[in-house]
Formats: structure tokens, C-alpha cells, sequence
């Protein structure tokens, strides 16, 4: 593109245009990354410079980018159906959708809603757990239970189950209350265990647990559900947990018979190396939100799947009350169901899940090269997500100082080496799409390593 044009629309843009979780003061003087177009892992600027896109544009992208499956499904779609609602009538896409998810979901999970976002799908299995309990007549579990540094979404539902304080701070007047237990964050051990070291792993009990049990026994008969990011909690840090939290949950939530939400809006579809996080638990939950990768990441939809025991609550005369009053405009749109079905076409054709345990292994190996970096405090990962969480001093854990915003140092720099390392903080992340190659993965480890050095550097740390 002419380098005129990007400058007048980037002029059009800061004028207009106010963009999510940004600081727009940071772009008084810079500009943002103009993106023209993408294919497979890379995002082209308008100048033709490549980035790899090391962050799924927010988790999302799975097959890489235009994938020509997803594409041609698309294009079709748009010459039979393009938009119907979805109360009182139905068609084709989500009923394959629906069909073919059933196919890799548990026995339980039988009954699928659909929506249009991560945070609605998160929403909606709040609402239904909420109104199960009402129309069986329970009226007394209404306390929901989440983790810190758990995220669900920007909703004012969600938010109240979200424990990054940043996010929620500012609207803590308007959300409700709900029971928040540390969260499994080896790192910084909520049960002051000081067993984990980022190469050798953890040598605990999972202590953790007890705190979550502890607290949630004492209100068990008020519980209405529980809810989690399964192994991975993205937004509060790419924070990784072990699979035996998740057994000890789910038998937590049956003993005192309340909901297990799993919130897998950024973990389905392939990211943890499975098809859905909560296999390598071998648990089933009561309620699964599925987002972002459902569609290859090319559009927005959603789903929140449950059992047939809650959707059986529901049914009833309409005169009862009991119906589920809840939907969005573009519920189940016929474009984005088809892409949905597009991405689990390539995950079927391309074998994507057979062939990811080799890069998933590679990526986990090869990642802890990093921990190298005198401000690399920790290393931690799953699937094809690895994190660097950044410290002032390696051997007691201290932060850097919030103002210094290291992240955000390192993620400038990436930029200047074709990486797109937007920080959660000071924690810097990939979360490569599942097609990202061995020599891929290899160039931004490389790359990474460089940049956080350089920052380090900078700061007069390991010159
Ligand atoms: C675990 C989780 N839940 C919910 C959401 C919200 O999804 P959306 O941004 O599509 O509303 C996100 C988004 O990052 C997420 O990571």
C-alpha cells in the first residue's frame, strides 16, 4: 500500500476510532500496527513487513490465517443463507455443527446453544445454571465460585467471576458478589508452598485445593456452580495448573451437587495439545463455553453445551415459567456456523490433533531456553502455549514495578522483530496457531529470546 494511504487512515483512525483494552495516549505518537492482510501464521503491515502472529489474534486463529477450506465454506454459505434468527426456525449449520461437536464431546454433553461471543457463552451457562435451580425449586443456591485471576469475559456477568483486578476494578460497584478462591498459581503458591521451580516443576499435595475446598464446603448448600478456565487461565497471567485440580473439582462439585462450569472459550479446540483441555482430565463438567477457535478463529460464534438433566428443567408448559429467556441477534449465524464446520473439516482432514504432540513437545522443550534470561523468572506452558513471566529479582520472584512497564518494553521490541508479543502484563506469551512449524516455532523462540534480552538489557539487567 502507499505509504500515503496507511497515513491518512491511520489519521481517519485516531480521530474515530476508540480500540479495546488500549490506552489510546500510548498512539498519541506512535502509530498503530496498520495490519493489510494475513496468511497462514503471519500478518502483513501495510508496507509488506511480516509479523508472525504469535498471539492466534487474541487466541483465536487455529488453522492459520485464510485457510482455503474455511474460506470456501464461507463463500458458499454466503450464496445460499446468509442471516435468520434463530427462535422459531432453524438451519443447516448448526445442526451439522451441533451433530459433529456431539461426536467429540463426552456422553453428557448433549444439548448446544448458541451465541456469538466468549463472554456470552459464559453468560448463558451462568443464567442457565442460575434458573436450573430456581425451576426445580431450590431457591437458595445463588453463589457462584470462581478463581483469582480468572477471566470470563467483559460482560458485567462475567466480570463478576473474573479476578484480574485491572479489568474489573473500576466496575466492582456494579457486578455481584461471589465466592473467589486463590487460584492453583504454582509460581506464587496461594498455599505458600515452595516447592515449584519453573524447570523441575512442582512437589506439592496440590495444598491449593484444600483452600478451594475449604471455602466452598462452608457455603456448599448456596453454590450454584462453579467455574473455570480448564489448565490454562490465559488472561490472569497463561497461568498452567495440573490436571488433578480439575478431578478433585469435579468431585468437590458432586459431592455437594452443585454445577461445574468449564469455561473453554480460549483452551478448546486443539490449544492444550487435545481437542478440549478437559480430556486430559478425564473429567466431564456440567456446562462447556466454547468460542474463538470454534470457527478457526475467522468469525464470531459461540456455543455453551450442557446436559440433557438441564435442559430437561427447562422444558415445560410455557405457563410455567420456566423457559430460557435469553438470545442474540446473530445466534447460530448460517456464515459462522459454516466456517465452524470448515474448521473441524481441516481438523479431520489435515489430522491436526494426531500431528500436534510433536510440536506441542518441541515447543515445551525447546521454551525453557528462556529461563536463561536473568529476568525470566518463570516458564510455563501447555499445548502450544508458552509463557515468560518477567521479574526485577529471578531468585526471590519480585515484580517489576508496575510503572516500569516492562511488558509493554518487550512487546514494542517484538514489533521491530516481526513478533506480536502483546504482554498480560509482565507475563509475555505465545499462543501460535496449531499449524505454527517446528522451524516456525523455532524462529520465535529465537526471536523472543533476543527481544527479552534486549529489554533486559535496556534496563541494565545481564549486560
Ligand atoms: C477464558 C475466556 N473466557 C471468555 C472470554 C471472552 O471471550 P470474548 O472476548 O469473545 O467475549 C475470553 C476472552 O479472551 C477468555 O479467554
Amino acid at each position: 500500500m502507499d505509504s500515503m494511504d496507511i497515513n491518512r487512515l491511520l489519521e481517519i483512525d485516531r480521530q474515530l476510532i476508540w480500540h479495546p483494552y488500549t490506552q489510546m495516549k500510548d498512539f498519541e505518537k506512535r502509530p498503530l500496527l496498520f495490519v493489510d492482510r494475513s496468511e497462514g501464521v503471519y500478518l502483513f503491515d501495510g508496507e509488506g513487513k511480516r509479523y508472525f502472529d504469535t498471539i492466534s489474534s487474541w487466541w483465536c486463529i487455529t488453522h492459520g490465517h485464510n485457510h482455503p477450506i474455511i474460506a470456501r465454506r464461507i463463500k458458499d454459505q454466503l450464496e445460499r443463507l446468509d442471516q435468520v434468527h434463530f427462535a422459531g426456525t432453524t438451519h443447516q449449520g448448526p445442526i451439522h455443527l451441533a451433530e459433529r461437536l456431539n461426536g467429540l464431546l463426552p456422553e453428557r454433553l448433549t444439548k448446544f446453544f448458541f451465541s456469538d461471543n466468549g463472554s456470552t457463552a459464559v453468560e448463558v451457562a451462568l443464567k442457565m445454571s442460575f434458573q436450573y435451580w430456581k425451576n426445580i425449586g431450590v431457591e437458595n443456591r445463588e453463589l457462584f465460585v470462581s478463581l483469582e485471576g480468572g477471566y470470563h469475559g467483559d460482560t458485567i456477568g462475567t466480570m463478576s467471576l473474573g479476578g484480574v483486578a485491572a479489568f474489573e476494578g473500576p466496575f466492582s460497584r456494579l457486578t455481584f458478589d461471589s465466592l473467589k478462591v486463590p487460584a492453583p498459581y504454582c509460581f506464587r503458591c496461594p498455599a505458600g508452598q515452595e516447592k515449584y521451580h519453573p524447570e523441575h516443576g512442582r512437589r506439592c499435595n496440590l495444598e491449593c485445593f484444600d483452600i478451594m475446598e475449604d471455602r466452598v464446603r462452608k457455603q456448599a448448600e448456596n453454590i450454584c456452580a462453579i467455574i473455570v478456565e480448564p489448565l490454562l487461565m490465559g488472561a490472569g497471567g497463561m497461568i498452567v495448573y495440573p490436571e488433578e485440580y480439575l478431578v478433585r473439582l469435579r468431585a468437590l462439585c458432586d459431592d455437594i451437587q452443585a454445577h461445574l462450569i468449564f469455561d473453554e472459550v480460549a483452551t478448546g479446540f486443539g490449544r492444550t495439545g487435545r481437542m478440549f483441555a478437559f480430556e486430559q482430565a478425564g473429567v466431564t463438567p456440567d456446562f462447556l463455553c466454547l468460542s474463538k477457535g470454534i470457527t478457526g478463529g475467522t468469525l464470531p460464534l459461540a456455543v455453551t453445551v450442557t446436559s440433557r438433566e438441564v435442559f430437561d428443567a427447562f422444558y415445560d408448559d410455557y405457563v410455567l415459567g420456566k423457559t430460557f429467556f435469553h438470545g442474540h441477534t446473530f445466534t447460530a449465524n448460517p456464515i459462522c456456523s459454516a466456517a465452524a464446520l470448515g474448521s473441524l473439516d481441516v481438523f479431520e482432514d489435515e489430522g491436526v490433533i494426531k500431528r500436534l504432540p510433536k510440536r506441542v513437545e518441541f515447543l515445551q522443550r525447546e521454551k525453557m531456553r528462556l529461563f536463561e534470561i536473568p529476568i525470566v523468572g518463570d516458564v510455563r506452558g501447555i499445548g502450544m502455549v508458552a509463557a515468560f513471566e518477567l521479574v526485577r529479582d529471578k531468585d526471590k520472584r519480585t515484580p517489576f514495578d508496575s510503572s516500569m512497564r516492562v511488558g509493554w518494553q518487550v512487546y514494542l521490541k517484538g514489533l521491530e522483530r516481526g513478533l506480536i508479543l502483546r504482554p498480560l502484563s509482565d507475563v509475555i506469551y505465545l499462543f501460535l496457531p496449531l499449524c505454527t512449524t517446528r522451524a516456525q516455532i523455532e524462529e520465535i523462540l529465537y526471536a523472543t529470546s533476543k527481544t527479552i534480552k534486549e529489554v533486559a538489557s535496556g534496563l541494565g539487567i545481564g549486560r
